[in-house]
């Protein structure tokens, strides 16, 4: 969807930052800017500010910062076009509607309709939960140790033993049979006729990110087959894309998620203080999963069942999360199978002991790999570590599979250089141009960038703050002499505004859509700029840094010159005669 720059900007205006962080943080004034903990790392003394006349916050602790926009998405996790919708309702504002065509339109409102309905299912379910009839359901619940508060805190229920109580009670509700074909709840049979799905089980909703009701699973109370059942796939229920607990999980402020594999592991580990905890949904984890994943964590911890089908669930998910660029560690929850049981018997300190001895994903693939060898047998060992020297190439980093390679020949004993051998002959056969050369320079021009970036940084920072330089500079450095990227976006736009004599921090922020740039052109706003003694000192570095920028900016475009490119060159020249006007300029901060 998208949204016009005023709508987004009358949109962030009618959101005072104040009054949006006070709703997650407390803040408290000082001056002309409130302050308050951070809630996006962990502090003990306020590093946090908020100021409204630039409406925007920082943290001088963790460098988080932005706009209202910012703020939301970073605490939220929401992408921008969500943190907008939910800044819009807030405020009152509408906007249009999403799709125009009657056909997606149509789509939209059936969509609305089964969401609505699967809504009202989790009422009744929790509901009947504590309903006379509703006791066997609680007891089971209560039997397995679950808090009053944890089952309302996932909204669980109960589908009693009257085989329509649903249909009927959605048919009040107004409810068509079509439509309640497709919600998944209800089934028609021709020969036996129309009945819930579920019934005599205990229900646990199943949500989406944003905590709307997308289908359920359903358990039987003790012994009895099928174990679960869980809604078909609808129009609003697609279990590759959803995970169970994310909707909490998603706001628990940890460096890593876990995930588990079952519906009373997540709850058992929530109860247990593990707010991190989610599951895939009856399925096999897919990538579709570890990418949503990858929207709210670096970090999974995956704690499966320690039977045999987990640990195949465990390398089956493995390399789906690598590939995905998650970062994977294996919990041991030996002898308990599962993280309810481990939490029921050992309790949470022990779990949160296990996590910390976490292994990482390599070193329990391997060991699993071990397994399958006799390491007293020359010929078994030789091929075990055929298989190691395979799996080492997937390290595409040289520095990364070095570190590997060198614990791995230390735990079995091979000698670094006979593995490292190993490893090169196989890359070699499998394909030359993996074994992937950096340009030896690189790191070099890593710098030059790096340097350049922090003077053209400085020089907008010295604008923001000292607005008085614009004219005197404006003739000399242009949006053009930025780097491609956050720095010149925000410096176009800067030079605009105070061209205008109307400078607006957090409208430029509106134009960074992604959290990182929003971060990095956030930190421009917050610099506090590190003053020298006298004057005389200060325009002396802001001169420095005027001509700092400029050659880079020259030097930059005369290594990437075409030389065909007249027109490029007489600015290149234009530049250097600009270098020496410069030596001689008079900045003034007065
Ligand atoms: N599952 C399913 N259908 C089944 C069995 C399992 O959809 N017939 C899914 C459920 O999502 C379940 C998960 O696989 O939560 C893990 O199964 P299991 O370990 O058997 O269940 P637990 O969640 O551990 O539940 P419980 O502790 O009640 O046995
Ligand atoms: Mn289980």
């Amino acid at each position: 969807m998208y949204y016009g720059d005023d709508l987004i900007e009358e949109v962030r205006m009618k959101n005072d930052i104040v009054d949006v962080v006070s709703g997650y943080v407390k803040l408290q004034k000082k001056g002309s800017s409130y302050f308050g903990l951070c809630p996006f790392h962990n502090e003990k003394s306020p590093s946090f500010s908020v100021t409204p006349g630039k409406q925007m916050y920082y943290c001088f602790g963790c460098g988080a910062g932005g706009n209202v926009y910012t703020f939301v998405m970073q605490y939220e996790n929401y992408d921008f076009v969500e943190a907008v919708k939910m800044l819009a309702e807030r405020a009152g504002v509408e906007l249009p509607e999403e799709n125009q065509d009657v056909e997606s339109r149509r789509s939209a409102d059936f969509r609305k309709v089964l969401l609505e309905i699967n809504k009202k299912a989790a009422y009744f379910y929790f509901y009947k939960l504590k309903q006379e009839d509703g006791k066997t359901g609680f007891d089971y619940l209560r039997g397995r140790t679950l808090s009053e508060e944890t089952i309302k805190h996932f909204g669980l229920g109960y589908a009693g033993k009257y085989r329509d109580e649903l249909y009927r009670y959605l048919k009040k509700e107004g409810y068509s049979d079509e439509v309640l074909k497709e919600s998944g709840l209800i089934t028609f049979h021709e020969a036996k006729g129309i009945y819930d799905k579920f019934f005599n089980r205990v229900m646990f909703p199943i949500m989406d990110v944003n905590s709307r009701v997308i289908g359920f699973g359903g358990r039987v109370m003790g012994e009895g087959e099928p174990k679960y059942l869980n809604s078909p796939e609808t129009k609003v229920f697609d279990k590759s894309r959803n995970l169970y607990g994310l909707n909490i999980a998603r706001t628990s402020r940890k460096p890593y998620m876990i995930l588990c594999e079952g519906y009373m592991d997540v709850i058992s580990l929530h109860q247990a203080g593990f707010s991190n905890a989610v599951a895939s949904l009856g399925t096999a984890f897919t990538s579709g999963h570890a990418s949503l994943l990858k929207r709210y964590t670096e970090e999974v911890v995956l704690s499966y069942d320690s039977d045999g089908a987990g640990v195949k669930a465990a390398l089956r998910a493995i390399p789906i999360c690598k590939e995905a660029g998650l970062r994977v560690k294996v919990l041991n929850m030996k002898p308990y199978k599962d993280p309810d049981e481990f939490i029921k018997n050992l309790g949470e300190e022990a779990y949160e002991e296990r996590i910390g001895r976490a292994q990482n994903a390599f070193f329990f693939e391997i060991g699993i790999l071990e397994s399958q060898y006799d390491l007293k047998d020359p010929e078994s060992k030789t091929l075990f570590i055929n298989e190691i020297a395979k799996k080492l190439l997937n390290f595409e980093e040289k520095i990364e599979r070095n570190n590997y390679l060198e614990a791995i020949a230390e735990k079995y004993n091979i000698g670094t250089s006979n593995l490292e051998g190993l490893v090169n002959k196989f890359g070699l056969q499998m394909d030359s141009s993996t074994e992937k050369r950096q340009p030896m320079q690189s790191s070099k021009r890593q710098e030059t960038i790096n340097a350049m970036e922090e003077s053209q940084k400085l020089l907008l920072t010295w604008l923001i703050e000292k607005p008085q330089i614009y004219l005197q500079i404006k003739e000399h450095i242009t949006p053009e002499d930025f780097q491609e990227g956050v720095y010149k976006t925000v410096a176009l736009h800067l030079y605009k505004q105070l061209e205008e004599q109307a400078l607006n921090p957090a409208q430029i922020l509106n134009i960074f859509q992604n959290q990182e740039e929003q971060n990095k052109a956030a930190a421009l706003f917050n610099t506090k700029l590190n003053y020298l003694e006298t004057k005389q000192e200060q325009e002396k570095a802001l001169k420095d840094i005027v001509l700092k920028v400029k050659k880079s900016s020259i030097d930059y475009a005369t290594k990437n010159l075409d030389p065909s490119d007249m027109a490029g060159l007489q600015k290149i020249l234009a530049g250097k005669s600009m270098i020496q006007e410069l030596e001689k300029l008079h900045i003034s901060l007065d």
